[in-house]
């Protein structure tokens, strides 16, 4: 089973020699592949003005390697959608200390669509739903595709408009809170099988965790599980 890293400021260190795989994929993934080519650089790197000490990065790592990850950042920092695209949401960004703004999933293309174990995917949107509430988070932020609706229905996490969607660059787009709460939370570890928790908090001894709830009797989903 593949493991899910938090890795922020605290223990960045740890991880140091991961970050330019990951802003390299980063590159592949959303230039060459995606063709975001605002996000361009000519070293080859994705980087941009939201990675900074206060983004927290889950990292899912199998056998050493990265196959997948997924950015976090507060939004009482300048997020994508307070700095880039304020207008998605009609009644102005988002600045809340229990409410922080998802950006970047992935999963490296061989490790897509995979039916062996629980998706890469599925695992971190688990695994983002155990960060939030271990620090009391009520909610998620996000400016996202509106293909995502669907996927997030089918999964059991409740997306709230916060505007129209508006086509960007070819693409619709739209800006999104999500709910932060055990009983998704539960029900997503249902669905792909977690009986315990999944996070791997190497070094990060100091960060105030609130007690999860026990999942080891949860086995039926809740909802529809993902197809
Ligand atoms: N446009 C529309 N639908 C998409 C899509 C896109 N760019 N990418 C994925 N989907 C939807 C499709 O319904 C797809 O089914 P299909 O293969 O029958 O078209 C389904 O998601 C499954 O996607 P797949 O890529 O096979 O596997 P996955 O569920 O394991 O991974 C992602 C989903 C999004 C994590 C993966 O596609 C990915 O890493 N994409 C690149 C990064 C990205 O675009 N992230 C989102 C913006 S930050």
């Amino acid at each position: 089973m593949p493991e899910i890293h938090v890795v922020q400021r605290d223990n960045r260190h740890l991880y140091e020699s991961y970050f330019d795989p990951y802003f390299r994929l980063r590159h592949d993934i959303y230039v060459k592949q995606r063709k975001w080519m605002a996000l361009d650089r000519p070293d080859g790197r994705e980087i941009d003005q939201f990675d900074t000490e206060d983004a927290v990065y889950l990292f899912c790592l199998d056998g050493g390697q990265l196959i997948g990850a997924m950015r976090a950042v507060p939004t009482l920092s300048p997020t994508l959608m307070s700095d880039i695209f304020p207008y998605l949401s009609i009644r102005g960004p988002i600045h809340r200390p229990d409410v922080y703004e998802l950006s970047r999933i992935f999963v490296v293309p061989e490790r897509r669509g995979e039916h062996a174990g629980p998706q890469v995917e599925m695992l971190l949107l688990t695994a983002i739903m155990e960060y939030g509430i271990s620090i009391g988070l009520t909610g998620f932020s996000i400016v996202l595709e509106s293909w995502w609706l669907p996927r997030f229905a089918r999964c059991g996490w409740r997306a709230h408009p916060l505007g129209l969607p508006q086509m960007i660059d070819g693409m619709s787009v739209l800006a999104v809170l999500v709910d932060c709460d055990e009983t998704t939370w539960k029900s997503l570890c249902g669905q792909i099988g977690l009986t315990n928790p999944t996070l791997t908090w190497q070094g990060l001894t100091g960060v105030n965790r609130q007690i999860l709830p026990d999942i080891s009797l949860h086995h039926s989903p809740a909802v529809q599980p993902a197809r």
